[in-house]
């Protein structure tokens, strides 16, 4: 465990998803594997229609709502198959055949997104990085008033890169958010539908939350898969078969911890210290070279490299031996990808931060 609680051994992890978790979250999901709520069984063996884990499932979803300020027009769900199955799920029931769903590509997640919604209808891709490897995140595109929606990834998980600023449109908003939902504060309720895998900021892998408004379902008139269909989903509670209950839990204890923390605008204000110390030392030291541009960078994961390759191994060498472990780049990028989602403290930032300093200055 990252803290050290049952090795002794004090583990700093940059992992890009699954990733850390807040220590009090595995301490409570590991007991409540034993005893679920002082019931005598294991989380693991419980029922998910009775009254204990509907009450589970009650909670989660009226977290997120809580920390994303959302407004009554917007459900809130959780659902199996991680974030890639939203890439399918989302253009099998809201983009038909003849109509156009609009995109801007900026990373390996989005071009995916585009690949699975070419399936269904017609993508039309206002804006791309691609030419410059994903480095930066395009801006003055413009978004066609046609389109049935207009869909974007906030955060680049493994460029880099991050969208600070909500694209201005008319026309329905959507975004995959897997890799900084909850991290800073948006007005969540500009978007006509959120997904994002659990894995990252909000709690175990397994399972996704799909946030989505619920007007936007009222033209559905095709035929749709029981599973695929958003509509029996939100009718059903999110329990139209057996939840990933495990999964789910994980995402409550994650949810009340980042509420105990303040909700999003306290965990904000850390996400910013934890990113600009470790920019400001890579910034200080030019044997690190920044990959992205400045103004587009992610504050969730950070991304750059050294130039020379025996150089980077040595300083991989040095992470493992310190116990840092998760700190390689994508094997797209190379280098190195720090990630600092909510769950991780500034000190491990500040013991990373002080091994490159140590390493560039020796
Ligand atoms: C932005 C983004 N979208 C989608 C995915 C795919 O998520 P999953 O593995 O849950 O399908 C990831 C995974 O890291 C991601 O970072």
């Amino acid at each position: 465990m990252a803290d050290g609680t049952m090795t002794g051994k004090r583990i700093h992890n940059f992992n890009a998803g699954p990733s850390i978790l807040p220590a009090e979250v595995f301490q409570q999901a590991a007991a409540a594997v034993l005893d679920f709520n002082g019931t005598g069984l294991s989380i693991l063996e419980f029922g998910h229609r009775t009254p204990e884990f509907t009450a589970v499932m009650e909670e989660a979803r009226s977290l997120v709502k809580e920390l994303m300020n959302l407004d009554a027009n917007h459900e809130v769900l959780f659902l199996h198959g991680g974030a890639s199955t939203q890439f399918m799920q989302v253009p099998m029931n809201l983009l038909d055949t003849k109509d156009t769903a609009a995109f801007t590509d900026t990373g390996v997640w989005s071009s995916k997104a585009i690949k699975e919604a070419k399936i269904f209808g017609n993508v039309d891709v206002v804006a791309s990085s691609k030419d410059k490897g994903y480095t930066y995140v395009p801006k003055n595109y413009v978004i066609p008033a046609h389109a049935k929606y207009f869909h974007y990834t906030t955060n680049n998980t493994i460029e880099g890169t991050e969208v600070f600023d909500i694209p201005e449109t008319n026309i329905p908003l959507f975004a995959d958010m897997s890799s900084d939902i909850l991290s800073h504060q948006m007005d969540f309720n500009r978007f006509a539908l959120i997904y994002a895998g659990a894995q990252k900021n909000i709690g175990a892998a397994g399972v996704n939350v799909v946030i989505l408004d619920k007007h936007i379902l009222k033209g559905i008139d095709r035929k749709l898969p029981s599973m695929m269909d958003y509509r029996l989903h939100i009718e059903n509670g999110s329990m139209l078969n057996t939840p990933p209950v495990f999964a789910i839990y994980v995402c409550l204890l994650t949810l009340r911890w980042l509420k105990k923390q303040g909700g999003v605008a306290a965990i904000e204000k850390v996400n910013r210290e934890k990113a600009d110390l470790l920019y400001q030392t890579i910034d200080a030291y030019p044997i690190f070279r920044p990959t992205v541009a400045k103004e587009d960078r992610s504050r969730m994961n950070v991304v750059f490299v050294m130039d020379d390759p025996e150089k980077e191994k040595e300083f991989l060498a040095l992470c493992k031996k310190e116990n840092m472990v998760g700190v390689k780049g994508h094997r797209s990028v190379g280098g190195f990808r720090i990630s600092l989602y909510n769950a991780l403290g500034l000190d491990s930032v500040k013991a990373i931060t002080g091994l490159m300093r140590a390493f560039a200055t020796r």
